[in-house]
């Protein structure tokens, strides 16, 4: 009884800091309704509510037009601000819910009813599927169910026990879509057709998921079983980390699998079958972005610029003269990339996979790569040389399509970057004692903002040409040739050099991540070593 309540408790303080957009817009909406007159206001009030019963949903509530908000198609240009992003989002998310409650009248507000007790009593209500949403999910349009139970329970004052989701669940619309179509497969070795239709459909019918140029899931992950190296599982947990701090200072969505979803491509293939499902599993994803599990974020406040990516399918760390001239297997790193969700990105997927260790011609694939692609003459095809050979073949398809950037570390080897990293912490102490702007205190949620502010200072002290870029923070720090779960790891290096590597890179991070929270990490050399920040 005492845990049930507690629970309640805790459902509804979640219900209610989530659903205070929707509050808000509903006040507006009250604005407006009264504005436009009392009188007609009341009567459409008696009217409705002495005629009507209870609101079947969702069929008697077909779908407004949606139009607006199902393009892929970057529209508005992408704010600098992430303050001004998520204004943008909520804007874009209130303003057909005013419209549609305008086109809603049977959704009256009873005059003598305060307006914080009867939500707070119906949003109890509410099954936890709005509560269990991430918290950069824009909120879901209230359907008329919400609406209906709304006016059920200011009529009713009672609290009604949780009922289970009613089927379908709230703001589901029932048309079909892709999901519906048995032929449609998770899997490579079924193609999908039509894909950009097919995922703007979806997107029509959950308005509340419009694709922004900057809406990301990325996904990462490592083998189901245990590591064999027994500090394995710990580093894994860092480096876990590390991207969960990532993505919910951006906003992004996080998939860590531990699954080999195609028995035939384990190891560096096995991203290729993860991003194609996470591709069909999250329509509303505008990129997926893959990054292999021993990389970490080791520049907290930085963004990719998305905008710059408007005209491009696949964002991938790299030089082009190492790949298109001397076709370099280590022109590009296939260990981190974004790629758009799109039936470019399908496609790409499917010729990048033809190529993988699943196929009979596997050899003959392991043979031309060694002849056709430099600095790779030994081990099998990879996906990085696969992915080389791709774009060097088919410029026209495939390459005017691909970003190959450099202009910072998308994917930074570490082995250049963990001895740098003592002296750009100084360097931007030093900045830090200088300008008190950048000793300010901020919430989490305004992390990229502040970056903003800091990199307006480096720029101005530091420059940003190549070699000044070795005096910033790296973006991905990557651990290639480390192996920290397998414990196989390159001869060029000894593993103690890649485990203090490792730690140093995840400490330098997190003190990055706790600065939010009041601390910081003093020593990057210590695990266990943590400060209070004095600020100012
Ligand atoms: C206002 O409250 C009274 C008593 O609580 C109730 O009888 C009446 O129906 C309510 N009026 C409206 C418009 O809800
Ligand atoms: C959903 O189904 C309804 C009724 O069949 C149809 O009018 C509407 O256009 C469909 N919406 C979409 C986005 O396909
Ligand atoms: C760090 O800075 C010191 C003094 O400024 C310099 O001598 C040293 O070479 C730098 N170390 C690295 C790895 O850049
Ligand atoms: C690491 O930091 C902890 C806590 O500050 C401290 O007690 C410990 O002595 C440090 N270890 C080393 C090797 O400096």
């Amino acid at each position: 009884m005492a845990k049930d309540s507690q629970q309640r408790a805790q459902a509804d303080a979640v219900a209610k800091s989530l659903l205070r957009p929707a509050r808000l817009s509903l006040l507006a909406d009250r604005l407006v309704f009264f504005g436009c007159g009392a009188a007609v206001a009341l009567f459409l009030y008696i009217a409705l509510y002495s005629s009507l019963t209870p609101i079947p949903f969702p069929d008697s509530n077909p779908s407004p037009p949606l139009a607006s908000h199902a393009s892929t198609q970057p529209q508005t240009p992408l704010p600098d601000h992430p303050s001004t992003i998520s204004h943008l989002s909520a804007q874009q998310n209130h303003s057909p819910l005013l419209e549609r409650q305008d086109e809603q009248p049977s959704i009256p507000t009873p005059q003598n009813q305060t307006s914080s007790s009867s939500s707070s009593s119906s949003y109890d209500d509410d099954p936890p599927t709005v509560s269990s949403k991430p918290e950069t999910t824009p909120l879901p349009k209230p359907s008329s169910r919400s609406f209906s139970r709304r006016r059920t329970s200011s009529t009713k004052r009672r609290r009604d026990p949780p009922k289970a989701p009613p089927n379908p669940p709230p703001g589901d619309p029932q048309n079909s879509t892709f999901y519906d179509d048995p032929d449609l497969s998770y899997t490579l070795d079924r193609s999908i057709s039509d894909w950009d239709a097919k995922r703007h459909q979806w997107l029509r019918l959950h308005p509340w998921f419009s694709a922004t140029p900057d809406r990301v899931l990325m996904v990462t992950g490592s083998k189901p079983g245990q590591c064999s190296n027994p500090t394995g599982d710990h580093l894994l947990l860092r480096f876990y980390k590390n991207k969960a701090d990532y993505c919910r200072i951006h906003g992004f969505e996080l998939f860590y699998n531990m699954a080999l979803l195609h028995p035939s491509m384990p190891g560096c293939w096995a991203k290729l079958p993860l991003v194609r499902a996470a591709m069909v599993a999250h329509p509303e994803a505008e990129w997926i972005w893959w990054i292999d599990e021993d990389a970490a974020f080791t520049d907290i406040e930085f963004r990719p610029p998305f905008d710059r990516y408007r005209a491009h399918n696949l964002v991938v760390p790299g030089y082009p003269y190492m790949v298109y001239e001397e076709r370099n297997w280590i022109g590009l790193n296939a260990g981190v990339f974004l790629i758009r969700n799109s039936q470019w990105g399908l496609d790409f997927l499917d010729s990048w996979a033809r190529l993988g260790p699943q196929t009979p011609n596997y050899k003959k694939w392991t043979k031309l790569l060694h002849s056709e692609i430099s600095g790779k003459d030994s081990g099998d095809s990879d996906d990085q040389s696969a992915l080389v050979h791709l774009l060097v073949k088919d410029i026209k398809r495939w390459g005017n399509k691909v970003y190959l950037e450099n202009s910072y570390d998308l994917h930074g080897y570490w082995e250049a970057i963990i001895g740098r990293l003592d002296n750009i912490t100084e360097r931007y102490k030093r900045l830090e004692k200088k300008e008190k702007e950048l000793r300010r205190r901020h919430a989490e949620k305004d992390t990229v903002g502040f970056g903003g502010t800091r990199e307006w200072y480096l720029d101005r002290e530091v420059g940003m040409g190549p070699a000044e870029r070795k005096k910033r923070r790296p973006f991905v720090t990557h651990f290639t040739g480390c192996q920290p779960c397998s414990a196989g790891h390159n001869p060029a290096y000894t593993w103690e050099s890649c485990y203090e590597g490792m730690h140093r890179a995840l400490n330098f991070a997190d003190g990055q991540v706790l600065r939010a929270y009041g601390f910081g990490r003093p020593d990057i050399n210590n695990i266990s070593s943590v400060q209070p920040l004095p600020f100012d």
